[in-house]
């Protein structure tokens, strides 16, 4: 079955043509990002004006580049929350113009599922049931157990910001561009453990929920009326780093150790962390699996793969998008 993915949840405009859930025809991607770290952040109207001229061009480019018509596409998938809501109303019209024009079936996909499913993409041995999945993106920190397709229980998740949300508040503070996790973890290679403490929110907690924004509080409480010095933001970027991906990592062995998994998957755009691989892998070598950097950020792939294992279509003009969409257990 080829599905067509569009994914405009946030400030990427994601087009991809996936066969069986699993094989990547193509993998189109518009993305809007210069103009946000400009800004320091994302305003959401800037974002859904961009994705309004790149959804076509990219749909275009995606059909182009796998070789194929509208004619090969078995279903349209989309991503219908959670996110911005200017963002998905992009994404989910345009799925619906093309439901109902070319006559195709039309499969609203969550968001959070979609980063559950990169690990299912051009992976040979996709993921072994029962597995933990951490989500960690800009906007969600999810630990949950999957027993099967379909067959998900959510354990715990982050009571305030998400963990990209830490990297990327954290970064700005500290004057780094957007977004925060990459250029943190960048400067952090110039860093090292120092004096410079911060908090692990939550670590000995004993369930699976995470706090990140007294990470934030904590760091502007470091720096203010303080000059740093480039090894000074060095440090505290290794320290940030540290800090968030300690949390992570901890919760995630709890919860493999309890529920007895076979597997590890990550998903989100904090998956791509080089730091929290690293640990992960120590941990868990062979366990763990992880999408490719650029799959574990937003994508039109990873939605065209959770719609083939999650195959619900609804009627064109049935769908509806969810901005606060959580998982549907
Ligand atoms: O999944 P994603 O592309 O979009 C959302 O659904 O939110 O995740 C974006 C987030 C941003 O907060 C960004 O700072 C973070 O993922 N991120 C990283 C890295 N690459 C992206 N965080 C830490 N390390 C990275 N290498
Ligand atoms: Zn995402």
């Amino acid at each position: 079955m080829i599905i067509l993915g569009i994914e405009t949840s946030c400030d990427e405009t994601g087009v991809a043509i996936v066969e069986d859930g699993v094989k990547i025809l193509a993998n189109s991607l518009a993305t809007s990002m210069e103009m946000h770290a400009k800004s320091g952040g994302i305003i959401p109207e800037n974002a859904a004006r961009e994705q309004v001229k790149a959804l076509i061009p990219t749909l275009k480019e995606a059909l182009a580049s796998a070789n194929l018509t509208e004619k090969e596409i078995d279903a349209i998938a989309v991503t219908h929350g959670p996110g911005l809501v200017g963002s998905l109303l992009v994404g989910v019209e345009t799925a619906k113009a093309l439901s109902f024009a070319w006559d195709k079936p039309l499969i609203p996909v969550n968001h959070l599922y979609g980063h559950i499913y990169s690990a299912w993409l051009a992976n040979l041995n996709p993921p072994q049931f029962p597995c933990i999945v951490l989500i960690v993106s800009g906007g969600h920190t999810d630990i949950v157990l999957m027993q099967d397709h379909g067959r998900l229980q959510w354990l715990g998740g982050t009571r305030d910001d998400a963990a990209g949300e830490a990297f990327d508040k954290t970064a700005r503070l500290l004057g780094l561009p957007y977004p925060g996790g990459p250029s943190i973890s960048q400067k952090a290679q110039e860093g090292k453990a120092s004096t410079l403490n911060l908090p692990r929110p939550m670590i000995a907690s004993g369930d699976f929920d995470f706090s990140f924004s007294g990470l934030k509080t904590a760091v502007y409480t470091l720096i203010k009326d303080k000059s740093l010095t480039s090894q000074e933001i060095a440090d505290l970027a290794w320290e940030i780093e540290e800090a968030i991906t300690a949390v992570l990592v901890s919760k995630t062995i709890k919860a493999a150790e309890q529920y007895q998994v076979k597997q590890i998957v990550l998903g989100g755009g904090v998956s791509a962390n080089q730091k929290l691989r690293e640990k992960m892998t120590q941990k868990f070598a062979g366990v763990v699996i992880f999408p490719t950097p650029l799959l574990s950020t937003d994508n039109g792939a990873m939605i065209a793969s959770a719609a083939f294992f999650n195959n619900k279509p609804v009627s064109w003009d049935k769908i509806t998008t969810d901005p606060s969409l959580h998982f549907e257990m």
